[in-house]
């Protein structure tokens, strides 16, 4: 079966599985449940492919078995686990290591509403665990069996705001890890048949930025990119063997910026678009401009907060 998936693009699968089925290529999605990994699961569904979804909420991913196997896939296995604790990846890598994927998508990651100093330790490095350790574990669990069949392909859903800098600072950072950690890995592990894709996402109507606790509403419909196209435009890199997909052409816009613009304009930029420094009275809370700029970077609203209020000092340009 052929497979946008197919990193090339001859739709063949490795022996090794058992049953009707076994033939049918195999993928393993994070965070399957909702947004960006559910858009994933049901794309892949609906091209035949046997499913692992993992999340950590039990019912709602037996709720979604139904949906899937109505699209298309021929078997969908769920595993509940938690991401950003040491035992949930110990269980999917131990899963990945010994079964065969063909198509792995560390979709699970979080953002969080909050500035630097308003964050606990705790709640930075949960943020860290899961949009980085969870990244790096499951690829290192599942690279070696995709190495040794001479086929695979990775997917690692990061962020324009790993491509831009911005607040929501820790966020940005861990996307940007999952760039540079993604190229290298398709560097390395293309001419042994793997391909491994950073994906880029904007906004995305998902409950993403419910749960941060980051108000979307001033947002404009057309910064949003849409779950379907964007996993869509992804499968399509991934067959094409580019490591970094940038679904949209706003966000394809911003990361050629990103990339040719001197640094220090690209910062300059970003702190007038939606920026809040850091007042000498604490940290900043949450406000009226706070639009997605912990998932982005960058306001994106059109609003620019470009005065700085009274008393509020601007962080010193490095
Ligand atoms: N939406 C956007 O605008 C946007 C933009 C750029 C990048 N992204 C990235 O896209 C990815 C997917 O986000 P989304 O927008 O689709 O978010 P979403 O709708 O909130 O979905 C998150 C998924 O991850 C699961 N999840 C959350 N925490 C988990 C944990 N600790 N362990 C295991 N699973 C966990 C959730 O299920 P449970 O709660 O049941 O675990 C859910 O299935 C993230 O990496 C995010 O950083 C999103």
């Amino acid at each position: 079966m052929t497979t946008p998936t197919d990193p090339r693009g001859t739709g063949s699968t490795s022996a090794g599985s058992t049953g009707t089925t076994g033939n049918r290529p195999v993928a393993l999605i994070t965070g399957a449940t909702s947004g960006i990994g559910d858009a994933f699961a049901r794309n892949l569904a609906g091209q035949g492919f046997r499913l692992i979804l993992v999340a950590r909420d039990a019912a709602r991913l037996a709720g979604r078995r139904s949906v899937l196997l109505a699209l298309g896939a021929p078997e969908v296995d769920t595993v509940a686990a938690d991401l950003s604790t040491d035992a949930g990846i110990d269980t999917v890598a131990e899963l990945l290591a010994g079964s065969r994927v063909d198509v792995l998508v560390n979709n699970a990651g979080k953002g969080l509403a909050k500035d630097f100093l308003d964050s606990s330790d705790a709640e930075l490095m949960e943020l860290l665990d899961l949009n980085v350790t969870a990244v790096l574990r499951l690829t290192r669990a599942a690279l070696p069996g995709m190495v040794k069949r001479g086929f695979g392909g990775i997917i690692n859903v990061a962020s324009i705001a790993g491509v831009v800098p911005g607040r929501g600072g820790t966020y940005g950072a861990s996307k940007a890890w999952v760039i540079a950690f993604s190229e290298a890995m398709h560097m390395e592990y293309a001419p042994a048949g793997v391909r491994v894709q950073a994906l880029c996402p904007g906004f995305v109507r998902t409950e993403f930025h419910q749960r941060a606790g980051i108000d979307m509403e001033g947002t404009p419909g057309w910064m949003y990119v849409d779950a379907d196209k964007l996993v869509v435009t992804s499968l399509a890199d991934l067959r094409l063997g580019r490591p970094v997909s940038i679904p949209g052409a706003l966000y394809r816009t911003v990361a050629a910026g990103a990339k040719v613009l001197p640094r220090s304009l690209i910062r300059s930029l970003a702190m007038r678009v939606g920026w809040k420094p850091a007042t000498p009275d604490g940290p900043t809370g949450t406000g009226p401009d706070d639009t997605g700029v912990a998932d982005t970077g960058f306001a994106g609203t059109g609003v620019a907060d470009t005065q700085p209020a009274a008393g509020v000092r601007r962080r010193p340009a490095d």
